[in-house]
């Protein structure tokens, strides 16, 4: 079996927590697109694991691979590794893989992601994590791959190709040049390399051989739908690929292989960074939602901006997606709110639409239209199973279900991995 899941809205719907929840089903997860501009949390009794780059199928007995379509910094795979062992969870070659084919994030790529983003005048607001950057290279066919940096001639004979042009950049862009070729930052990714020779692998084949085998494999998105290089925000965007197409393309798997896509959708909308929120809420009920949803960055701590749910991306996101079903996060930060008003359509120009228009600039121009719902005024943390949640917050999840058109598969109300029921 050959599962897909992806975000369904701008990233942070809680997919970290479902795909460890999922994992125990799965012998294989894979992460496909993506860097470690990605923050993934999972919560397993008191402990919160916070993760950027390793599969959230990490605790349980699959097997993780990293994809050859991802943008990989070893440094920061390096400290998440470090940090798990320090909590008794060793990664060793068997447990975890990384593609050959990967591309390597370089401290130039941050460099420039820094460089770049305080020139523009209108921010995209990136993580500055070298994504674009390392995507850029990726493309222009000036990457280092993973079977670059475990070579130690291999890598210093790339890195004195590329290093003139790189220079270059950072020098137009009014950065320090010398930082390309610094000795103690070529030193620790040599060192890198070595520590990961043993841990490359071919993805593409593992899976492939997974399948064949009757085996089950899952692959888990990074970002969110609606963060798409091309489908997205434009340019309020990831740099990858972020909907379901995207992992048979990346991690190399046909598409006729996929046995389901699940989306993973907040029970509301969150945001970080620049671009257009038709429903962002800028009020006191916005700043409940931030509090109780614990709404800040896993990666760079800035707060969420936080809005009602919104059907026509959610539309979108499921053209976008094909989702055969849906997990709801997140449903109890909205307790002790009422009404609940869910975006049904936009006005824009005169007109009314039901489907997000083509154009960013567009988009941020919708006024949203809100059907309002009852809320509910009883904690849902400690409900364990759909015919236990108030009947409002039952509404309100068929309401969504019917709206959809995509049956909801999961529910969950809490972060822990308990607090996650089948409807
Ligand atoms: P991801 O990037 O999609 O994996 O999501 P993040 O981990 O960045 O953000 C989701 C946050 O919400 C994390 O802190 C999770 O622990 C938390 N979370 C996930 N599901 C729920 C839920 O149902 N209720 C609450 N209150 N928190 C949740
Ligand atoms: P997870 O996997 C939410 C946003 C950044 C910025 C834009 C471009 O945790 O859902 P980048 O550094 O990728 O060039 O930044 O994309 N962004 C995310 N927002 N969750 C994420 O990942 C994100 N990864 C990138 O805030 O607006
Ligand atoms: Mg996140």
């Amino acid at each position: 079996m050959f599962t897909i899941i992806t975000g369904a809205q701008f990233g942070d719907e809680g997919k970290g927590k479902i795909v460890d929840l999922m994992s125990g089903e799965y012998d294989v997860v894979v992460r496909f697109q993506g860097g470690d501009n990605a923050g993934h949390t999972v919560k397993v009794g008191e402990d919160v694991y916070k993760l950027h780059l390793i599969p959230s199928g990490f605790l349980l007995d699959s097997r993780v691979l990293i994809g050859p379509g991802t943008v990989m910094n070893p440094e920061v795979l390096a400290r998440e590794m470090d940090m798990l062992a320090e909590g008794g969870i060793e990664l060793g070659p068997g447990k975890l893989g990384v593609d050959a084919k990967t591309s390597i994030i370089m401290p130039y790529h941050i460099e420039l992601d820094g460089l770049r983003e305080s020139l523009r005048t209108e921010k995209i607001g990136t993580t500055k994590r070298g994504i674009g950057f390392a995507y850029i290279d990726k493309v222009a066919r000036d990457e280092v791959r993973m079977s670059d940096i475990v070579d130690r001639d291999k890598f210093l004979q790339r890195l004195a190709e590329l290093a003139p042009q790189k220079e270059v950049a950072i020098k137009e862009l009014g950065g320090d040049p010398s930082m390309v070729m610094d000795k103690n930052l070529i030193d620790k990714y040599l060192k890198l390399g070595e520590r990961f020779a043993p841990y490359i692998t071919d993805v593409s084949y593992e899976v492939n051989k997974a399948l064949d085998e009757g085996k089950n494999v899952l692959a888990e998105g990074a970002q969110g739908t609606h963060l798409d290089v091309i489908h997205g925000t434009q340019k309020f965007v990831t740099s990858s690929s972020t909907v379901a197409g995207s992992a048979c393309a990346n991690i190399g798997v046909g598409p006729t292989r996929v046995d389901s896509v699940l989306g993973i959708v907040k029970a509301y909308i969150t945001r970080v960074g620049e671009g257009p929120l038709p429903t962002e809420l800028i009020d006191e009920v916005g700043q409940q939602i931030q509090q109780v949803g614990r709404e800040f960055g896993t990666t760079t701590g800035r707060s969420r901006r936080c809005g009602w749910f919104d059907l026509p991306l959610l539309k979108k996101a499921i053209y976008l997606n094909g989702y055969t079903s849906i997990a709801l996060t997140k449903l109890d930060v909205l307790s002790d709110i009422d009404p609940i008003r869910v975006c049904v359509s936009y006005e824009l120009g005169g007109r009314t639409v039901a489907y997000p228009p083509e154009d960013t600039s567009e988009l941020a121009g919708c006024k949203p239209v809100y059907e309002d719902l009852a809320g509910w005024q009883s904690d849902l943390t400690g409900v364990k199973e759909f015919n236990d949640l108030p009947q409002a917050a039952k509404d309100y999840v068929l309401y969504l279900e019917n709206k959809m058109g995509v049956p909801i598969e999961y529910i969950s109300v809490g972060p822990a991995r308990e607090q996650t029921f089948k409807k």
